[in-house]
């Protein structure tokens, strides 16, 4: 597709069709990661640097906005400056400069969005807005020569959604949850267990040392291919209960958690993938480093399905997903006046 520079408003060839390389550097700044990444046509990473704030929020057991937007700011210029460092390339070699848009938290967002909108008038390039949901899902195509049509489970902090991805740029949210996403439902049990922020990897690793089938819990009745996890999560506080005063069995009680909400999403995954009538299949989102959704997902192989998943620093916040993002168009926003926004 044609993009313009800002000031000369020079033609720019980006993406799939260009004919000629794409270099493209994104940042990411939408939660509790500043990142910055060069992506050459949208699957090969250059250079991608990540500096997660977790030790930051660690102490409060969650994401404080304004403490992390004033983390993003003291880190953009370092994580810009090492970007260009590893990859050895320099801000002409650049063909456009993206940033998330959001979802995400407004003030953490700005930070991200500013310096990448400055850069590309500086540098007179053009600037491409990145959908944050859209560079999940992208984060599929780095490393790999996967191209849709393919069923996609996105499954983060914020948000679980079964995507039917048709085209780069065409894609329906068949269903979602009504009420919390994955991420939020693991980071919240493993605060009622007692485990310290981020708990979903904790919860994963606990999990793998547990029984799965210790405890019966029940998997969120929701039509269609809708979720539930509100339900599940009070199922584990009532069962944490019974246990007052007696040890409490994390490991099993993690592992039957992670069961269960494994097979509900990969249930209804499959579900849409045959009625779609699609042969591939990827996940997404922080959560799609899950182990024991991975190891579901990719059972799909022995079906038939061609399965893919992101490599684990793919799959949490980072910038060569939204580099990846805005070479392919998916739903990009070219306009250099766009404003952050918090929701989906
Ligand atoms: O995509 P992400 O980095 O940020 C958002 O866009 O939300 O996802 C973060 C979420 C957190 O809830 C975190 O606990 C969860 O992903 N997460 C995991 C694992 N690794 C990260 N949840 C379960 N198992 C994991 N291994
Ligand atoms: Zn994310």
């Amino acid at each position: 597709m044609e993009k313009r520079t800002l000031f000369s408003e020079q033609p720019v060839q980006i993406g799939v069709e260009s004919g000629h390389d794409n270099y493209i550097m994104a940042i990411e700044s939408s939660c509790d990661e500043t990142a910055c990444a060069i992506v050459k046509n949208g699957r090969e990473v250059i250079s991608n640097i990540v500096a997660s704030q977790i030790k930051t929020h660690e102490k409060f057991g969650g994401v404080i906005p304004e403490i992390a937007a004033r983390e993003h700011l003291d880190s953009i210029n370092i994580v810009v400056q090492e970007a260009f460092e590893q990859s050895g390339l320099k801000p002409d070699d650049i063909s456009a400069f993206a940033a998330t848009v959001g979802p995400g938290l407004v003030g953490c967002l700005l930070v991200g969005l500013n310096a990448a909108k400055t850069l590309a008038l500086v540098h007179d390039k053009p600037f491409i807005g990145v959908n944050h949901l859209n560079a999940h899902l992208c984060a599929n195509y780095i490393d790999t020569d996967l191209k849709p049509p393919f069923m996609a489970l996105l499954v983060s902090g914020g948000h679980t959604q079964i995507i039917d991805v048709e085209s780069y740029s065409k894609q329906t949210i068949l269903g979602e949850t009504i009420d919390d996403a994955v991420g939020e439902a693991y980071d919240k049990v493993a605060r009622l267990i007692g485990l310290p922020y981020p708990g979903g990897p904790r919860l994963d690793k606990l999990a793998q040392e547990g029984n799965p089938h210790a405890f019966e819990l029940p998997e969120g009745k929701v039509d269609g291919y809708n979720f539930s996890f509100s339900g599940l999560k009070t199922a584990v506080l009532r069962l944490v209960k019974s246990f007052e005063g007696k040890e409490l069995p994390v490991n099993d009680i993690c592992a039957s958690f992670q069961e269960c909400v494994s097979k509900t999403l990969v249930k209804k995954l499959k579900k849409a993938l045959i009625e779609r009538g699609y042969n591939q299949v990827v996940i997404a989102g922080g959560v799609a480093a899950n182990s024991e959704i991975r190891k579901k997902v990719f059972a799909l192989e022995n079906e038939g399905f061609r399965v893919n998943a992101p490599a684990m620093k793919y799959c949490t916040d980072n910038a060569s997903m939204v580099a990846s993002c805005a070479y392919f168009n998916t739903n990009t926003f070219d306009d250099i006046d766009i404003e952050v926004f918090s929701r989906a």
